[in-house]
């Protein structure tokens, strides 16, 4: 069998994953705090937290606002980095595990939540379904895999929503999930930079990528043009027209006020 786990670079900052905690606690409150049956048991599993837990620590900390009793585990395949995390941050609740993609979790450990932020920027963008074929396999039905990338300072974010099944052990390719601080000013462009890495590529003529960020350029030019100009602004007013043109954009007060856009096309992201 190939090895899917590859070595890579532990850097990470604090609050760079906090966008996409405040968007989970939004949308996926029911499977945080599920508590029926296995759910009582079902962890969140935040897979290479890197140098430092700190994006571990910052999620487990806005998603026991929602649920007090979660179970949070960290994975790592540097084993000294999960040696230091358990030694001054494992508690009842919190725990730092090494391991790779196919999870180091107990058969009465199921996972409700797997996020898997910026450790796939290398390797051949083939290996990618299988990795998120293991890596979702511990979910519940209904469980989500968070898998994507972002800059350094989590300023700019694109991230698979995939949603495990109830039958069969390929996840469904659910929504592509993009968002801005505005930080670095915006245009749609600065996104596909950000791509989950089997999809970087993928933004070429003949594409179902490539026709998407083609309609949000569209869409975010006549927002401009009808004078909305700030960035915020702009990325605000180029979803509904977006949404008119493309089919499965989420307008969501809440998502387009917080530059996120959510893109759940129907059959699922292109693979
Ligand atoms: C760049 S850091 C990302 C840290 C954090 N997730 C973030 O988004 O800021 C990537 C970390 O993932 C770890 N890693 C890479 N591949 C892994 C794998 N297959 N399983 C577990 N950890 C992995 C690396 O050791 C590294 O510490």
């Amino acid at each position: 069998m190939v090895d899917l786990d590859i070595r890579t670079r532990g850097r990470t900052a604090p609050g760079r994953l906090r966008a996409l905690d405040a968007y989970l606690c939004r949308f996926e409150s029911a499977l945080l705090t599920r508590e029926d049956d296995a759910w009582a048991r079902a962890v969140f599993a935040d897979v290479g937290f890197g140098e430092h837990p700190w994006t571990t620590l910052e999620s487990a900390q806005a998603f026991r606002a929602l649920n007090p009793g979660l179970t949070v585990v960290g994975v790592e395949l540097d084993a000294e980095r999960a040696r230091a995390a358990a030694r001054t941050h494992a508690d009842a609740r919190t725990w730092f595990r090494e391991g790779g993609f196919a999870l180091p979790l107990g058969p009465d450990e199921p996972a409700r939540l797997v996020r898997a932020m910026n450790l796939l920027r290398q390797g051949p963008p083939e290996r990618i379904p299988e990795v998120h074929r293991t890596l979702s396999r511990p979910l519940l039905p209904t469980g989500l895999l968070v898998e994507g990338s972002s800059d350094t300072d989590g300023a700019v974010l694109v991230a698979h929503l995939l949603r495990r099944a109830p039958d069969g052990d390929t996840p469904v390719r659910e929504s592509l999930l993009f968002h801005t601080d505005f930080s670095r000013g915006f245009a749609p462009l600065l996104l596909r930079d950000w791509l989950p890495r089997d999809l970087r590529r993928r933004v070429r003529p003949g594409e179902p990528l490539h026709a998407f960020f083609q309609a949000w350029e569209a869409a975010w030019k006549a927002a401009r043009a009808a004078g909305h100009t700030a960035p915020p602004e702009a990325f605000a007013e180029s979803l509904p027209r977006l949404a008119a043109t493309m089919p499965g954009i989420a307008t969501d007060a809440w998502l387009s006020s917080h530059g996120f856009l959510r893109w759940s096309p129907p059959g699922g992201i292109p693979p």
